[in-house]
């Protein structure tokens, strides 16, 4: 038998998950296809964010490999909301758009709260619009958050049924967070939200049988704040310097710290290729299920859960 400081956690891999999730969705796109549906996904990108380029470069891509259509908007950074708003009524009518996804940041001169609840809600593949939100919490179809659906698709896939599993969440934004908390209550999980006032962390988190760390704090959550055994899904992503890879350089690491973690818990998403590649995997999804509901068909259960 190897002994505590032998024993290393499972590395769910969300790379080869993704990539297989992505291969279930192009098979459902070339059905739907076949059915006279194309999926079409309309990202709108206002400025030259590098971060926000390279994210749309990588949607881009995916979608086209997925067998949808991509329909690119790019706008200038001194773009005016009314514009911005004109684009976004004309893609809800589009019907050959059934995804519609602004990428933020929002230059700071355009209400962000304002762009997203102009989206369609059935078009709203990024599912923060409050008509998305509100049904995800009163338990009617949704579309959900990308990154939340694709942590409980690893969760389910490595425990199966999660009822009755005690979860904690550390952060509670409207992106990872909250989401995240309604999907795991809709599994019957008990389900605690902790955020900057929590009072004991550490002890809340040892309670966890499923942790989900969405802080953007690197390393915050050392492995003694984790249960032995407990599944730890690490959402962050943050860039620190990596001085012993040359000056200048920067690596990627979690809000969990990996190796202590991994000596304790039973399973925990690296980071990278842990959560990451899952959050475009499932905004493919969630514009398969789109295109599905808007035509009338019923989404794929894999794709929603
Ligand atoms: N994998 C992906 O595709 C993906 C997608 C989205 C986000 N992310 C990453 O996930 C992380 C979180 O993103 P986000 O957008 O949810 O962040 P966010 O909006 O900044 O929210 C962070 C949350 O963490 C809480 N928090 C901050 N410091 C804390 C502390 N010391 N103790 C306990 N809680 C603390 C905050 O609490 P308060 O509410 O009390 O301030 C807040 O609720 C980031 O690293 C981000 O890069 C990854």
């Amino acid at each position: 038998m190897p002994d505590a400081a032998d024993r290393r956690a499972e590395i769910i891999d969300g790379k080869a998950f993704a990539a297989a999730l992505r291969g279930r969705i192009a098979g459902h796109v070339s059905a739907m296809k076949a059915k006279g549906v194309a999926p079409g996904l309309a990202v709108v990108l206002v400025g030259e964010d590098p971060a926000s380029q390279v994210y749309v470069r990588n949607k881009h891509r995916q979608t086209l490999e997925a067998g949808m259509e991509s329909f690119e908007h790019r706008l200038p950074v001194e773009t005016p909301e009314a514009e911005l708003l004109a684009l976004v009524a004309r893609l809800n009518a589009d019907p050959a758009v059934h995804g519609i996804l602004v990428q933020l940041p929002l230059p700071r001169h355009v209400d962000a709260a304002k762009v997203l609840d102009a989206i369609d809600p059935a078009k709203d593949v990024d599912g923060f619009h409050v008509v998305n939100v509100g049904r995800l919490a009163t338990g009617l179809p949704a579309l959900t958050p990308c990154t939340p659906l694709g942590c409980l698709m690893l969760l389910k896939d490595r425990l199966g049924d999660l009822s009755g599993a005690e979860a904690v969440i550390v952060g509670r934004s409207n992106i990872v967070g909250k989401p995240m908390a309604q999907l795991l209550l809709r599994e019957s999980c008990t389900v605690t939200v902790a955020h900057s006032r929590t009072r004991d962390l550490p002890g809340t988190c040892r309670r966890a049988d499923i942790l989900v760390a969405a802080v953007g704090r690197p390393e915050m959550i050392p492995g003694d704040w984790i249960k032995p055994g407990a599944t730890v899904i690490d959402v962050g992503i943050n860039r620190i310097p990596a001085p012993e890879k040359g000056e200048g350089k920067h690596r990627l690491v979690g809000d969990v710290h990996f190796e202590s973690a991994a000596s304790v818990a039973g399973a925990i998403t690296p980071v990278p290729g842990g959560v990451g590649p899952m959050t475009i995997a499932c905004l493919l999804a969630n514009t398969s299920t789109a295109a599905s509901r808007i035509h009338g068909l019923e989404p794929p259960a894999d794709l929603t859960r």
